[in-house]
């Protein structure tokens, strides 16, 4: 039984628009397991979303709150924890996590990528440029830290449940 030999958190790590939430949603109803997102414990610690967090303390304020709410959810056993986009680009957040956790890199393209965050308009790192272009940047630029996970998963333009399959597939 999969779920007997997870025996610590099963972290997602991935582009803003990837699914991260969505997918780890699924994931840790099927394994039946305990499911957090870090943007939202991030927002609820600090009674305000991530947007105004960057506007009014900073990005490096945000990582570093955002290392520290990562480090309490995976003190907690195991889980799926979905991560903000660019945790896992910072060198000490990834290191916690490689050394804690299973990461799992989703990707996908950049259209559906942009098509999925066009939809919201919370991403501080998107205001005022071309979506396409900002992602397209971002992307190449996390490419290699994103790599340093050891598992990787296509979640494209299909269904979110086929993600969650194979990551099943991949956890096995
Ligand atoms: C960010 C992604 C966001 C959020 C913040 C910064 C990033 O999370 O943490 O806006 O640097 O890629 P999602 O990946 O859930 O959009």
């Amino acid at each position: 039984d999969l779920s007997a030999r997870i025996d610590r958190p099963i972290v997602l790590v991935g582009m803003m628009g990837v699914g991260k939430s969505t997918i780890g949603r699924k994931l840790a109803q099927l394994l039946a397991l305990p499911f957090a997102d870090a943007d939202e414990e991030i927002e609820q610690a600090a009674q305000m979303s991530v947007s105004e967090i960057f506007e009014q303390f900073g990005e490096d304020y945000f990582r570093d709150g955002e290392r520290r709410v990562i480090q309490r959810l995976m003190e907690g056993g195991p889980s799926v924890i979905a991560t903000g986009g660019g945790a896992f680009v910072q060198d000490d957040t990834r290191e916690l996590i490689l050394d804690q956790g299973i990461a799992i890199w989703l990707d996908c393209d950049v259209e559906t990528l942009v098509d999925r965050v066009s939809r919201k308009d919370t991403r501080p790192l998107l205001r005022g440029g071309d979506p396409v272009e900002i992602v397209t940047r971002i992307k190449a630029e996390r490419e290699n830290s994103y790599a340093a996970a050891p598992i990787k998963v296509i979640s494209d333009s299909g269904p979110h449940g086929e993600a969650v399959n194979r990551i099943l597939q991949a956890l096995q």
